[in-house]
């Protein structure tokens, strides 16, 4: 079968490669989905221009990719839960990483049905981003009434985040530059600021809330536009102690900063390190069944253009996901 591969570490135009390898084999607990879609994430070209080396380790060639949405073609010999020929989609669990292919194998514990009423190509934007978005808003208790701050509302996390706030009864404000204003609104978002034109800690203060998508001095920044007492959700942050434990950073320790900002506040702070997780993606697959979430898909990519479309999200400019279809 095709497949996507990082070949090496480096740019992203000379450490790709399509190549031709094995189909996966499935272990008792595993389907074969043939990919129909693979979405793109920022975590994929960071892996490929060796940011993550220390965290995630790659024995070349490797496939790339942890979005799919497909059709179940074999199931291991201990899988009940789903029948050939389902439509599935999942975020692939790093040992099953390489979803840009023909065909991937995937522990279908973390499987889900897709939702029905989405193509291929909008089911597979979905898992990595909405599970993020899921995650981290639930991890500081997002709740009706909330006032909450989404960074790059334009970008695949930000995007689904402000519709998840918003169906959850949030008040939501997000940051985009001026060329995305007006469809970032048409997303639920209550106030959206243009980064370009507008300060958004003069816009947005007194906040329960800010998710820091952005990191750096963004998510200092945070604490001081939320309220005493209020939570700082970050997925581009440093982590927080007890994350930091659970990442295997046995002897981590927040940095005087971030540790002075939080008590001044009174702060909760959080990193959240998305977790493959298929309860979440069947409550995905409804909120997108029953209208409240809105796949956001930018561009589709051919396989065949599989590295351009690696080039274009690495720009950090998509808007919504950038997408692969194999068809
Ligand atoms: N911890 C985790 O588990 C986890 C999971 C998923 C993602 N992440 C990380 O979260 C970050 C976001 O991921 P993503 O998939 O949403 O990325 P993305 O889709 O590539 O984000 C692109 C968007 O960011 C916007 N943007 C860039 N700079 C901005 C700024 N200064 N202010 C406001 N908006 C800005 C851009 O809008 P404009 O063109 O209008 O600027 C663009 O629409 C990445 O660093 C990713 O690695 C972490």
């Amino acid at each position: 079968m095709k497949a996507l591969q990082i070949i090496k570490y480096g740019e992203i135009k000379d450490s790709l490669s399509i190549n031709e390898i094995e189909k996966p084999s499935l272990k008792p607990n595993d389907i074969l989905v043939e990919v129909k879609a693979a979405s793109l994430n920022p975590i994929d070209y960071k892996m490929v221009e060796g940011h993550l080396k220390d965290m995630i380790s790659l024995n070349f060639p490797s496939t790339i990719g942890f979005d799919v949405s497909g059709v179940v073609v074999e199931r291991g010999v201990a899988v009940n839960n789903f029948e050939i020929g389902d439509e599935v989609y999942s975020r692939v669990p790093q040992e099953q990483m390489g979803t840009v292919a023909e065909f991937v194998s995937i522990n279908s514990d973390l499987v889900a049905k897709k939702p029905k009423n989405s193509s291929f190509e909008e089911a597979a934007g979905l898992p990595l981003t909405g599970l993020t978005a899921i995650q981290a808003l639930e991890n500081v208790g997002i709740k009706e009434n909330d006032r909450v701050l989404i960074h790059a509302g334009s970008g695949g996390v930000g995007s689904f985040a402000i519709q998840y706030a918003k169906a959850k009864g949030a008040i939501v404000y997000t940051t985009t530059s001026s060329k995305n204003v007006d469809w970032v609104k048409a997303l639920g978002a209550d106030r959206v600021i243009d980064y370009k034109t507008e300060d958004y800690k003069k816009v947005a203060n007194n906040l329960d809330i800010v998710f820091d998508t952005l990191g750096n001095d963004y998510t200092f920044d945070a604490f001081e536009i939320i309220k005493e007492g209020g939570k700082v959700t970050t997925i581009a942050g440093p982590p927080d102690e007890e994350t930091a434990k659970k990442m295997g950073m046995k002897d981590y320790k927040l940095t005087e900063k971030l540790a002075t900002l939080i008590e001044k506040k009174s702060a909760i702070y959080k990193l959240t390190w998305m977790q493959p997780d298929a309860k979440q993606l069947n409550t995905i697959s409804s909120m997108v069944e029953d209208g409240d979430i809105k796949p956001i898909v930018d561009l589709i990519y051919s396989f065949e253009n599989g590295i351009d479309a690696y080039l274009y999200l690495a720009t950090g400019r998509a808007k919504g996901k950038v997408i692969i279809s194999m068809s």
